[in-house]
């Protein structure tokens, strides 16, 4: 064995060859399975699609550049799950295209913020981050709640997020546009429909704090409050038990 072993060390192209033929039986072992399993994403209760104004939230926290600050996605390191909570599973951005896990954080990480302040707290944060966090250096977004949200869109943002995966219902697409208005609604009739459509846990309530109107601060709130909401870790458990709590 070691005497057969000099050619192949002597000449560059043997050895080349040699080293393909090695790399490539690992490669095959760690990707050929992938094509035959049906997904790499363990399925966790509690997972559910967005509603179509946290939707609408996420298209304002994305053209507005949040994810240049912060980042989504908890690591399963102890500093970090003692500061934000249960690390980010990855069955909880399985209906985010683009997923917006992020390696920046200016601020901090958003993963699981839902809930974790009021509204009220949130729009005066957003509206003047330094109003409630004198030492912030996080630019104010004021002018959000001016802005009426735009709705003439909505079915096709879920009609898009379908063709990608998010399994919507044609129930869910055809309420779209009465699902977010009913979420800021706390009154409204389609109050229970929506619940109906999207789960007993979605947060409703009049997130800009003017029930006149449904604002981009509306969507954006709505969108923020249930970051890292949707499981419940009381129950939760991992599959692999070396996985660190
Ligand atoms: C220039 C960087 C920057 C940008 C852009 C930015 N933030 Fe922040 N954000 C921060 C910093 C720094 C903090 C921590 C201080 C504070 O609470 O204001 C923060 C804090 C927060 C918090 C409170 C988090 C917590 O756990 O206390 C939320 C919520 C938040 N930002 C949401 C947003 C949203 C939504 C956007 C986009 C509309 C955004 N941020 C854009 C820098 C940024």
């Amino acid at each position: 064995m070691w005497k057969k072993h000099g050619p192949l060390e002597r000449h560059s192209l043997l050895l080349v060859l040699g080293i393909v033929i090695v790399v490539s039986i690992g490669g095959i072992v760690e990707i050929a399975p992938l094509f035959w399993v049906e997904s790499t994403i363990e399925e966790v209760e509690g997972v559910r699609p967005y509603t179509p104004l946290e939707l609408a939230g996420r298209d304002i926290y994305i053209s507005e550049g949040c994810y240049s600050c912060h980042s989504q996605m908890i690591r399963p390191l102890r500093d970090e799950v003692e500061r934000y909570g249960h690390y980010s599973l990855a069955a909880e951005s399985m209906y985010d295209h683009p997923f917006q896990w992020g390696s920046k954080r200016t601020g901090p990480d958003l993963a699981r913020v839902g809930g974790k302040y009021s509204n009220e707290w949130h729009r005066e944060h957003l509206g003047d981050p330094r109003a409630v966090v004198p030492e912030s250096n996080m630019p104010p977004y004021r002018f959000l709640a001016d802005q009426d949200l735009d709705l003439h869109a909505i079915r096709a943002k879920l009609v898009a997020m379908r063709t990608v995966g998010v399994p919507y219902t044609d129930d869910q697409i055809e309420n779209a546009d009465a699902d977010a208005r009913a979420q800021v609604d706390v009154y409204a009739s389609e109050t229970s429909a929506l619940r109906g459509r999207y789960g007993p846990r979605i947060v409703q309530g009049d997130f800009d704090g003017d029930p006149a109107r449904l604002t981009k601060m509306d969507a954006l709130i709505a969108y923020l409050q249930q970051l890292g909401t949707m499981v419940d870790f009381r129950t939760f458990q991992a599959e692999d038990p070396d996985n660190m709590r």
